[in-house]
């Protein structure tokens, strides 16, 4: 089977067979993934390695995956030398993505890695280069694209059933004032956490709604005192996207009062007819001067977050059409998180396409265009 959209090589697979993988990362969100695939994927996915540098994590998961010692690793590097797999999928600490990403498609593997790309943009850029050189597909995660309410308001815009759509307002709040709430040390401990582990998502979930790239981006970050995190837990980001659309958005991860967290974020979008808010994952008000507010639940998908994106990736590498949030695409949403950074160390607008400019990545609106919206299934 030939991979699509990808000139330079292609590699086959065979497409009626279940397919093997290599897993980096076995307990954290890496637990979430075996779940997932044991199941949701069971007939379409074999584990057949996995690899962390927890061994107690490791054989605890080689329980529920009934793997022997042999197929257990705690260095990506050699797991990837030694498992001939379908293809690896990533769940570590992004830190650690882009080596073990590349060491993977260097030993033939395509990628399906969680967000955010990377650490630093070189990294995420070495990793995209990898992924074009090797003919490798490579895609990351951005599982909050795929839920009801989301792809409705995508439709709603591309319809016109509201006119033109002006601007967006995002809002992310979580209550994670106590250390460790967050799940891991590592998230309070790092620069930036908001934008590394929660604005990827809101940054690239702005982009997928608006329907355009981020052109400018300007903003603030800043850690109140009783903050649990070591460096700034807030955040508030004014976007123009380069279709004319504009966004502001706001993300606290020290709230105390209204929170909007993991999927329950609050989205507003100012349209030419009326306003439509989100709440949830599944409804939507719309308002409109003169009439009611009409409050309804989107159509339902078969599939949605990260069943969604790994049903994609694994139609992609039978040859279907390319996961819409594959690294050359996805590499704007990250680009957005590191001018973020910068914005907020200088205090200078920031334009996007600085940080791209050096890049190949003409052909990434043609590679994912035909899997930008779920076709709803209504009940
Ligand atoms: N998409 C989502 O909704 C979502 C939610 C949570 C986390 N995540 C992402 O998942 C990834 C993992 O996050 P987490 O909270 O599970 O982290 P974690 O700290 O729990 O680490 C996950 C696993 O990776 C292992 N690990 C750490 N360094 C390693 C290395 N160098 N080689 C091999 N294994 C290593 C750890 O031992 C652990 O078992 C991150 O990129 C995070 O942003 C995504």
């Amino acid at each position: 089977m030939i991979f699509k959209n990808r000139s330079k090589q292609s590699i086959k697979t065979d497409k009626a067979a279940v397919k093997t993988c290599l897993m980096i990362g076995s307990s954290g969100m890496a637990g979430q993934w075996i779940k997932n695939f044991t199941e949701n994927f069971s007939d379409r996915i074999k584990v057949v390695g996995l690899c962390d540098v927890s061994r107690d994590a490791l054989a605890q998961s080689a329980k529920t995956l009934n793997l022997g010692e042999d197929a257990l690793f705690t260095d990506f590097n050699k797991a990837c030398a030694s498992v001939k797999a379908d293809f690896c999928s990533i769940v570590i600490p992004p830190k650690f993505h882009s080596s073990a990403a590349i060491a993977a498609m260097e030993n033939g593997m395509p990628v399906i890695c969680e967000k955010p790309i990377a650490d630093t943009l070189d990294a995420a850029k070495a990793m995209m280069h990898t992924s074009q050189k090797t003919g490798r597909p490579c895609t990351i995660i951005q599982n909050y694209r795929y839920v009801p309410n989301k792809q409705e308001l995508v439709r709603i815009r591309q319809e016109r059933r509201l006119g033109r759509l002006q601007y967006i307002v995002g809002r992310y709040a979580s209550d994670y004032r106590g250390h460790l709430s967050w799940g891991k040390a590592w998230r309070h401990d790092m620069d930036f956490s908001l934008l590394y582990e929660g604005c990827v998502h809101h940054f690239d979930m702005l982009r997928f709604l608006a329907g355009g790239d981020c052109e400018t981006l300007m903003g603030f970050g800043w850690n109140p005192e009783w903050s649990s995190f070591k460096h700034f837990s807030s955040g508030s980001y004014l976007m123009r996207m380069t279709n004319g659309v504009h966004a502001s958005y706001e993300g606290n991860s020290s709230a105390a009062g209204i929170t909007n967290s993991w999927n329950q974020e609050y989205y507003r979008a100012e349209f030419e007819e009326g306003t439509v808010e989100l709440a949830g994952r599944d409804q939507l008000t719309i308002h409109q001067i003169g009439e009611k507010p009409k409050i309804y639940n989107a159509p339902k998908m078969p599939y949605f977050g990260h069943v969604y994106l790994i049903d994609e990736f694994l139609n992609w590498l039978d040859g279907g059409s390319a996961s819409a949030t594959h690294i050359e695409d996805n590499i704007k949403s990250f680009a957005m998180v590191i001018a973020a950074i910068e914005a907020t160390s200088d205090g200078q607008p920031k334009q996007i396409a600085d940080y791209l400019n050096d890049l190949d990545i003409s052909n990434a609106a043609e590679i994912s265009k035909s899997t930008l919206v779920h076709n709803p299934v209504t009940t």
